[in-house]
């Protein structure tokens, strides 16, 4: 029994570095509730700053462990006029850290409400799939989704999905090359440095174009994605929940990984 007690006591120290009530919508709800009566005087309604920091982009929030934000809720930041809150219980305090990191990381928002694997049907119905890699399946011409909720916020997939114009990623900028030599090829301008062009084509190959066989170099309006077919608020809604199921980490070189 004693023996046992020292393991337990790190096993009850773990726990309580992560917090216990991250993504709960419920948590996230009670959070912006006590955030609206405590905090929004100094740092705003949105959280977005006031007299304090805009919370929804400061570094404890943001970046920073569960832990590290409990503390400077718990007790203040100190010297300066925020107040300690000691009267709050500790899953008071973890509903402010859910609320809180709700808003700054992508990858803490509570589920997206839908039927994700009707979310899914769609996404194959509607040729998403011949573009986007999800599981290991899928087309390469557009970025690998398995992450997708893990870097953005469902309002930014909102956006991409309805509108993929109105922001193109670097690496699929369209372009249309002349060659000296008379031929025209066309594709997403994958990378370009002194020397070279990488261009990545419809077929998949890659063409690699050296600068002094080039004769132009033409950029093409508007994003490979197509705008899709309209959708009705629910079938938008599953294909959303869907997408916020895809939350592998994400690994920075992840995105343009597919096409090389
Ligand atoms: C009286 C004003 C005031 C109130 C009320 C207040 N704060 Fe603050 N808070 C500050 C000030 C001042 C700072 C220091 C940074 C700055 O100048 O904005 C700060 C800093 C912080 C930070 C660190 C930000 C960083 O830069 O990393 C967090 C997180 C935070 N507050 C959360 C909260 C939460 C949650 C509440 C409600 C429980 C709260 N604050 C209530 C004034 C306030
Ligand atoms: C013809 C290929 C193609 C099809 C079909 C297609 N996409 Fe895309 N998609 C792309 C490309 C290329 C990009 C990156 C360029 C950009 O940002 O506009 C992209 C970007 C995205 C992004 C943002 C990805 C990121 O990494 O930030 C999302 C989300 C997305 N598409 C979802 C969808 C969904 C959902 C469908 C089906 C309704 C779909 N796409 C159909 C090619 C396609």
């Amino acid at each position: 029994m004693i023996r046992a007690l020292p393991l337990l006591l790190f096993a009850v120290s773990l726990a309580a570095a992560e917090n216990p009530l991250a993504r709960d919508a419920a948590a996230v709800a009670a959070g912006r509730a006590t955030f609206l009566e405590r905090c929004a005087v100094c740092h705003g309604q949105d959280a977005k700053g006031g007299q304090a920091a805009n919370l929804t982009r400061a570094r404890a929030v943001a970046g920073g462990t569960d832990q590290g934000l409990f503390r400077i809720i718990r007790e203040g930041f100190p010297g300066t006029a925020m107040p300690p809150q000691t009267d709050l219980n500790d899953d008071g305090v973890w509903q402010l850290v859910s609320y809180l990191h709700s808003l700054a990381r992508p990858g803490e928002q509570p589920p997206v409400e839908g039927d994700a694997t009707a979310g899914a049907k769609l996404f194959r119905d509607r040729g998403c799939i011949s573009c986007h890699i999800v599981d290991g399946q899928g087309g390469f011409w557009g970025p690998g989704l398995d992450s997708i909720a893990s870097r953005k916020r469902t309002e930014e997939i909102r956006a991409d999905i309805l509108d993929p114009g109105a922001v193109v990623d670097e690496g699929y900028r369209r372009v249309a090359v002349r060659t000296k030599d008379g031929r025209r090829i066309e594709g997403l301008l994958k990378n370009e440095d002194t020397f070279s062009l990488q261009v990545l084509t419809r077929d998949g190959s890659y063409a690699l174009l050296e600068r002094p066989q080039i004769a132009s170099v033409e950029k093409l309006e508007g994003s490979p994605m197509p705008k899709p077919a309209a959708f009705t608020s629910e079938e938008l809604q599953n294909l959303l929940a869907f997408l916020d199921r895809q939350r592998d980490p994400y690994l920075s070189f992840e995105r343009g990984f597919n096409n090389y």
